[in-house]
């Protein structure tokens, strides 16, 4: 993203290794902050703050954790409270079903299929699912 020119953008998962690694491997880049953070609540970002959240793997990983239904709510109402009016939440997914977790009356769903190229020739390709979801209200 900073290549293309984005700035400000901040980095956060809730394993600090996973910080650790991102930060040695990409922090030289400029434009990047890393954090420790829950998704389910975001308490580093402030309400309203930011243009664009990008979700790639976290709500699937929430999803298989425990109290995984209130897990991917939770997440979806940080999403929510940090994202400006007319922000844009994109999640990016391995499955087609996420949008029916997605609360209507806050969000504008659009859903994309985005070909997945195989790991290796042994496996075939796949598809990922990306919701472009922007805040209505
Ligand atoms: C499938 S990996 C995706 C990692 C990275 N986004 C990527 O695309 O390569 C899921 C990540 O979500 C993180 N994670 C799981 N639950 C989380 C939570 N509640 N808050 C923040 N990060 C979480 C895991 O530590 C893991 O790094």
């Amino acid at each position: 993203m900073v290549n293309d020119g984005y700035a400000n953008v901040r980095c956060v998962d809730n394993c600090a290794v996973v910080v650790e690694q991102m930060s040695a491997k990409y922090g030289a880049l400029g434009g990047l902050t890393f954090g420790r953070d829950d998704a389910r609540t975001l308490e580093s970002v402030a309400d309203g703050s930011v243009d664009c959240v990008v979700d790639k793997g976290t709500l699937d990983a929430v999803l298989c954790g425990e109290d995984s239904r209130e897990g991917s709510a939770q997440l979806l109402a940080a999403a929510l409270r940090v994202l400006k009016k007319k922000g844009v939440l994109l999640i990016v997914s391995h499955s087609k079903a996420r949008a029916a977790l997605i609360p209507p009356g806050a969000w504008k769903v659009a859903t994309h299929d985005v070909a997945a190229p195989a790991l290796d020739d042994a496996k075939p390709a796949t598809t990922h699912y990306v919701y472009a979801c922007t805040k209505i209200a």
